[in-house]
């Protein structure tokens, strides 16, 4: 199952409720929570309240990408605060795993991050111990880039090595995805797509995602008859 995560940090603040409600009744899958530290990356954004307030307003599954130094001293608190996944980049720690297992034994599901530059190699001993993978398709600070396309293939190799491995890691992608790429992402592989400004920056939510959907199965077909 394709699932499209609207990411918060495009919508209108002033209005936030509405904004999740109306994604919501649109078919969003998931609400994605971009944390920014301004340490780890070049902009601060969100914390638990913030997924707290989420957590009020849908009941859908609140995805919280920790774009953060030490993770660690934040995961349990955002857990509390209702995120039902929680990613945690692999650039940022030093015992990897021990992250993840704190994840999950909060209660939440464990995803391993990856910004564009981070190799896959640093999964190697970790995907054991998560349930999905985020790999960033931009320099992660800011909605509204142009996704970086080596990241397509990066998709393609993971995809590949999960299948050798016989997991069923979820395989999610962020950034720069859209009614115009989101396609290329599905061709590649991606199950769960974040979409920030390609959806708040559109006017009718409902049509937006409808469109997307096609989209992805489009991808989806043109990979299964190459
Ligand atoms: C980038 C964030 C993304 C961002 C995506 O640092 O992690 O989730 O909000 O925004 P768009 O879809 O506008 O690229
Ligand atoms: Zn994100």
């Amino acid at each position: 199952m394709k699932m499209i995560m609207p990411s918060i940090l495009s919508a209108d603040f002033t209005r936030l409720g509405d904004e999740l409600k109306a994604v919501e009744a649109a078919g969003a899958d998931w609400i994605h929570v971009d944390v920014m530290d301004g340490h780890f990356v070049p902009n601060l954004t969100m914390g638990p309240m913030t997924v707290e307030a989420v957590r009020r307003v849908t009941a859908l599954p609140i995805d919280a990408h920790l774009m953060i130094d030490n993770p660690d001293e934040f995961i349990e608190k955002f857990a509390a605060a209702g995120a039902t996944h929680i990613s945690v980049h692999a650039e940022s720690v030093v015992h990897l795993n021990r992250s993840l297992q704190l994840v999950r034994s909060c209660g939440a599901h464990p995803g391993i991050a990856l910004g564009p530059a981070a190799p896959l190699s640093l999964l190697d001993w970790s995907l054991d111990y998560a349930d999905y993978v985020l790999l960033l398709a931009v320099n992660p600070g800011f909605g509204g880039q142009e996704f970086q396309p080596a990241i397509l293939n990066k998709v393609r190799v993971l995809r590949a090595e999960l299948a050798r491995r016989g997991l069923s890691t979820i395989v999610e992608s962020d950034g720069g995805i859209n009614e115009k790429t989101i396609a290329d992402f599905a061709a590649a592989g991606v199950d769960a797509f974040v979409v920030g400004s390609g959806l708040f920056g559109t006017t009718d939510y409902s049509a937006t995602l409808t469109r997307m959907r096609r989209e992805v199965e489009r991808g989806m077909k043109s990979a299964a008859e190459r």
